[in-house]
């Protein structure tokens, strides 16, 4: 395990030695590489070649120097002798890591017992004829490896660096393959890649919006846009017919792990088309995608599920099916039950953990106060013993119960029990969750799969407490199911979408629907969500208008590429697929982006701060 390293304190130290070896630098001149770092094996032996990367490591062997050298490819041995070329080997003392070379030599296989099956190159190894130092380095705050206990803030700060490390590196043409592959295959299937505006109007996708001052408008702002939404259905009703773009996206959110305020979308959006041909070809795109990048046979179709029964046997609209653990509804058994608790809620539902009988009272604690995130009150529990259930609450339930229960859940002894008994959101929520954090923590679920399935038949509104009003679940330019246009305005609480999102591994990675093409029903949409007429023309009217002028039938989806990446490459964080990430609090460690700015900037957008103190920084600028 590699350590932080102490010696990048001592700055002056460093400086010196650098500013010493700096004399030593040359100009690549006529240079060519012939190869990278990761190519050459036993049949280059012999081979004159010429590297160029940066110094992994410098060992000295009595005599020899032995370096390797590392560019984005590989890392290949290189071999700095007395014998083979007395003048380089005289000058290579110099060399510390992260120095950058360029070296000439001949490929030799490598002695008896020296070969390193672990490295494509290590067959092999380069004697130094020649060689240029074409820069120094200072020691790395961290060393290049992928063990490194470097926090991620350091990580951050030093991203260029943190991007050396195979893994990073790794990471990044995993991307790049998948992005080639996405690429390759909308345009095979008649896509046409369209840019649209950064500098917008406000698009709805339920966060706030990144907010642009204009100065050539004072007083007025654009927003970068949450998606290009409406500017893909424009380009429908433009007769583009196929449109596809990679896409940044902005959205001013809570950051989580899978969560950054610009990320990147596979934007799609198709005219004469139902669900179904939607979601056939964005099959046939992440078939594609994964047999590319991973070369991993998906099998097609993928499993769908009703939005309601995901929320019944899972508890969530983005199900982990890679293992079991199904919640089970148990109000009908316990409706009479003289546990009060359980009888008087709108509803009861258990989920079994199989082998949970060992789980301490710390261990149920500990998962109670987990499920209280959610706005469970309490979770109730009961362990199978043979002859006895153990559980604060078993005293409570009849024998007609316990059977009833025993059979619902196919209960054996050693098993444990968890119930929640409240209304739906909070019983779905608190045990849909706890199971996937059981399942992460007993490690339940098998490595290296990948699990899609597609989530269908979302409602179209959601109640929004805070607010007091429907928003729209997906946003308000999904269609209503067919039929059930006229219950909008008179039974939005009902109203299905035709709406769907794809699911990995427990992870929303997509999502579109089938979009209104009538300005009629666009404007009841609207209205049902509380929007004025007045309000509904000043902020939409542009698409109101397009609506009325041959708007075809068309829906699309978007994947978030990030995080399709972040499960391909195993990746905890979609932190890790993003060159140049945000930290939590959206912010870059890097550049130290956001920053103030100065008062002459402000007063040329018509801008002045509430609060003086905010301007700080903004010297640098002025
Ligand atoms: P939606 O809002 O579902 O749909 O976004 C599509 C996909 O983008 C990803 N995603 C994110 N990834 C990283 N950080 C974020 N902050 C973030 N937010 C979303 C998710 C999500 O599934 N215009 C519609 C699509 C459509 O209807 O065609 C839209 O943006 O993987
Ligand atoms: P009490 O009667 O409040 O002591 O609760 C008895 C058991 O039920 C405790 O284990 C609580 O954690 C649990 N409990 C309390 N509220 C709920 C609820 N809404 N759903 C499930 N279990 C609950």
């Amino acid at each position: 395990m590699s350590q932080v390293n102490a010696d990048f304190f001592s700055e002056s130290v460093q400086s010196d030695v650098q500013s010493e070896h700096r004399k030593y630098v040359q100009e690549l001149g006529e240079w060519r590489r012939s190869h990278s770092c990761g190519e050459l094996n036993a049949a280059d032996t012999d081979r004159e070649v010429c590297l160029m990367g940066w110094v992994q490591y410098r060992r000295d062997h009595g005599g020899l120097i032995f370096v390797d050298l590392r560019d984005r490819i590989g890392l290949t041995q290189i071999v700095f002798s007395p014998e083979a070329a007395p003048q380089a080997h005289e000058s290579a003392h110099i060399l510390r890591p992260e120095y950058v070379l360029a070296i000439r030599g001949r490929v030799r296989p490598r002695p008896e017992g020296m070969v390193n099956n672990n490295l494509p190159t290590g067959e092999v190894e380069v004697v130094v004829l020649e060689w240029k130092l074409l820069n120094t380095s200072k020691t790395p705050v961290f060393p290049i490896e992928d063990r490194t206990d470097a926090s991620e803030n350091l990580r951050l700060t030093w991203r260029y660096l943190d991007l050396r490390r195979p893994r990073m590196q790794a990471n990044l043409q995993l991307r790049h393959r998948a992005a080639q592959s996405v690429r390759r295959y909308l345009d095979e299937n008649g896509f046409l890649e369209v840019e649209t505006p950064m500098l917008t109007k406000s698009t709805p996708e339920g966060a706030r919006d990144f907010l642009v001052p204009s100065r050539l408008n004072q007083g007025q702002f654009y927003a970068l846009p949450q998606s290009p939404q409406l500017f893909k259905q424009l380009l429908m009703i433009s007769g583009l017919d196929r449109y596809f773009q990679i896409v940044r996206c902005f959205r001013d959110e809570d950051l989580r792990a899978d969560r950054q305020p610009e990320f990147t979308q596979i934007d799609i959006e198709m005219s004469f088309v139902d669900e179904r041909a939607v979601m056939d070809m964005a099959e046939g795109l992440v078939a594609r995608l994964f047999r590319d990048a991973l070369n991993v046979e998906l099998p097609l179709p993928f499993p769908r599920l009703s939005w309601d029964e995901a929320m019944q046997r899972y508890g969530v609209d983005k199900p982990d099916t890679r293992f079991g653990m199904e919640l089970v509804d148990i109000t009908h058994i316990v409706r009479a039950s003289s546990f009060k608790l359980f009888a008087s809620a709108p509803l009861v539902k258990a989920m079994k953990v199989a082998g949970g009988e060992a789980f301490t009272r710390k261990e149920i604690d500990e998962y109670t106060d987990f499920v209280k995130i959610y706005g469970a009150q309490g979770l109730a529990w009961i362990k199978i013993r043979e002859g006895e259930w153990q559980s604060p609450v078993a005293k409570f339930l009849s024998e007609d119960e316990r059977v009833g229960i025993t059979q619902a859940l196919d209960l054996r002894v050693g098993d444990l029990v968890f119930f929640q008994a409240a209304e739906p959101t909070v019983v779905n929520a608190a045990l849909g969750n706890l199971r996937v954090r059981l399942a992460q923590r007993f490690e339940l679920i098998q490595p290296n799969t990948f699990n899609f399935l597609w989530v269908t038949d979302f409602p179209l509104f959601e109640y929004d407490e805070v607010e007091k009003r429907y928003v729209a679940c997906h946003h308000p330019f999904t269609s209503p199911a067919p039929g059930h246009f006229e219950r909008i305005l008179s039974d939005p609480a009902s109203t299905r979408a035709r709406a769907y999102d794809l699911v990995l591994n427990g992870n929303e990675v997509g999502g579109g629907s089938i979009r209104i093409h009538s300005a009629a029903t666009q404007r009841d949409m609207f209205a049902a969500l509380g929007i004025s007429p007045e309000l509904a023309e000043s902020r939409f009217g542009f698409l109101l208008r397009a609506l009325e002028h041959g708007a075809p039938p068309h829906g699309g989806i978007a994947f978030g590429l990030d995080r399709l990446v972040m499960l391909m490459a195993a990746a905890t964080s979609i932190r890790d697929v993003i060159a140049f990430p945000k930290t939590q609090k959206a912010t870059c460690l890097l550049t130290d982006a956001p920053s103030g700015v100065s008062p002459v900037q402000l007063r040329e957008l018509g801008l002045r701060l509430r609060e003086a103190g905010n301007v700080s920084g903004a010297g640098k600028l002025a």
